[in-house]
C-alpha cells in the first residue's frame, strides 16, 4: 500500500477513511485520515494508530516499509478509539520495548483495554528520549482535548506530531496542504475546530504561549486528521490564535426552526434589518443545515440571532438539539437575540434568551414574539431588531 516519507526515514503510515459521515454527531461529508508515523532510527517509533476497522490498512502500510515486530517503539499521543481502536493488534503484533503515553494516557489505556502487562513507559511534560541522532520530546497538552493528549516533537526535524491539534477531517489521497484545495482545507480546519476545541480556547491560547516562549521551531505539523501543514505552518497556528480569541467578525446569523413559515417570514425580515446597515448577514435552517456546519459559522460570527416558534410550551426539537449542542462548545463573546411566531402560550423566546444568557451572551433586546403569522407592521419591527444587532456589531467592532 502506498507510504508517503513526510522526513528523511519519517513516513505516513495511517488510514483514509473515505466513508464516514458521522464522527459522534460532527458531519464529515469528506470523510477524515487517521494518520499514524513510522520513524525508523536505532530504535523504531510507530506514532499513534488508527480506527479499529482500518487496522488492516496500518499493518500493510508498515510491512511496505518494514517488518512489524520491528518495531521497538509505540507512542500513544492520545487514546481516543479514532487513533487507538487498532492499539491492541498492534501491540501483538509488534511486541513492543516500550509503549510511551502521558501519564493519563497510562491511566485511560488500562481503562480503555484492560491490559496491564502491556509496557508502558508514562512520560513527564517535557521529558525527552533520545534515539540516535534524534529526540523525542513530549509536550503534555492536557485537555486538548483528553486529559490524555499530548504532541511528540522532534527537535532535529522541526516536525510537531500534533495528535488531535491542527486536525481536519478530510479524507483524500493527498498528504500535504500545498496539493489541496486551500479554501477547502481552511474551511474543514475551521469546522474542525469550532466543533472539538472552541471550548478548550482558554487552554489553547496558553498552549500557544509556551510553544512560542520554549522557541519550538517548527518547519511541519503532522496532525492525526487530515493533511500536513508542510507550506506555511504558521498559517495554522495564527489561526488558531485567531479563533481562541473569539473576536467574531463583522457578520451575523440568523439561525431558526419554523413550523408554518411564520418564524421564517421573521427570519428573512430580521436579516433584512442586518443587511440594511452593511453588515454581512447568513441565514440558517436547521431543517436543511447541520448543526456542526451550523456551529463552524457561529466561531467567527459577532451576532447570533435565534428564531423558533413555541411547540407544547417549549422549542421545536431541532432547535432544542441544536441549543443542547452550541451550549456545550461554549461560543463566547457574542451579542445574541431571539424572535420566534406562537399561536397562545408563546415560551419559545424566553427559552432562548435564557439559553443565551446561560452562554453569556450579550442580549441586545428581550426578543420578538408575533402571534400566529406575521403582518406587515410585525416584519418592519423584524427588520428593526436586525438593524439593531447590526449597529451593535458595529459599534463592537469598526
Ligand atoms: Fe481524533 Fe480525539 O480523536
Amino acid at each position: 500500500m502506498q507510504v508517503y516519507e513526510i522526513k528523511k526515514d519519517i513516513y505516513w503510515v495511517g488510514a483514509v477513511d473515505w466513508t464516514v459521515r458521522d464522527f459522534h454527531g460532527y458531519s464529515t461529508y469528506e470523510g477524515t485520515t487517521y494518520n499514524a508515523f513510522l520513524m525508523l532510527g536505532e530504535k523504531n517509533v510507530l506514532f499513534d494508530t488508527v480506527k479499529k476497522p482500518l487496522t488492516s490498512d496500518l499493518i500493510h502500510r508498515i510491512r511496505t516499509i518494514i517488518d512489524p515486530a520491528k518495531i521497538d517503539y509505540i507512542v500513544v499521543n492520545h487514546v481516543e478509539m479514532d487513533h487507538s481502536g487498532a492499539l491492541p493488534e498492534i501491540v501483538d503484533l509488534v511486541k513492543p520495548e516500550k509503549i510511551f503515553c502521558s501519564k493519563m494516557g497510562h491511566q485511560n489505556l488500562l481503562a480503555h483495554f484492560h491490559k496491564p502487562d502491556w509496557p508502558y513507559h508514562p512520560v513527564e511534560d517535557g521529558e525527552e528520549v533520545k534515539i540516535g541522532d534524534r529526540t523525542i520530546k513530549f509536550l503534555e497538552t492536557r485537555m486538548l482535548h483528553w486529559p490524555d493528549s499530548m504532541f511528540s516533537y522532534i527537535p532535529e526535524e522541526k516536525l510537531l506530531i500534533s495528535s488531535d491539534a491542527f486536525g481536519q477531517h478530510l479524507g483524500t489521497s493527498e498528504r500535504f496542504d500545498d496539493e489541496v484545495d486551500e479554501a477547502e482545507l481552511l474551511y474543514q480546519a475551521r469546522k474542525y475546530y469550532a466543533n472539538i476545541l472552541t471550548l478548550y480556547s482558554p487552554l489553547i491560547r496558553k498552549l500557544l504561549e509556551k510553544v512560542q516562549e520554549m522557541g519550538i521551531e517548527i518547519d511541519m505539523i503532522a496532525p492525526d486528521h487530515g493533511v500536513i501543514w508542510r507550506k506555511n505552518p504558521g498559517k495554522i497556528l495564527e489561526l488558531y490564535d485567531d479563533w481562541s480569541h473569539n473576536r467574531g467578525n463583522r457578520r451575523v446569523l440568523v439561525i431558526y426552526d419554523t413550523m408554518w413559515h411564520s418564524t421564517e417570514k421573521m427570519a428573512k425580515a430580521v436579516a433584512d434589518g442586518v443587511e440594511s446597515e452593511g453588515v454581512s448577514v447568513q441565514i440558517l435552517d436547521l431543517a436543511v443545515n447541520h448543526r456542526s456546519d451550523v456551529v463552524t459559522e457561529v466561531l467567527d460570527s459577532k451576532g447570533v440571532i435565534l428564531g423558533c416558534p413555541t411547540l407544547n410550551n417549549g422549542l421545536l426539537p431541532r432547535m432544542a438539539g441544536f441549543l443542547m449542542y452550541m451550549r456545550g462548545l461554549r461560543p463566547t463573546n457574542k451579542f445574541g437575540a431571539a424572535f420566534g411566531s406562537y399561536g397562545w402560550s408563546g415560551e419559545s423566546v424566553g427559552l432562548l434568551n435564557k439559553t443565551m444568557e446561560e452562554m453569556k451572551f450579550d442580549l441586545i433586546h428581550d426578543g420578538l414574539k408575533i402571534k400566529y403569522v406575521p403582518d406587515h407592521s410585525s416584519l418592519r419591527e423584524c427588520v428593526e431588531l436586525g438593524k439593531l444587532m447590526a449597529r451593535k456589531v458595529k459599534e463592537a467592532l469598526d
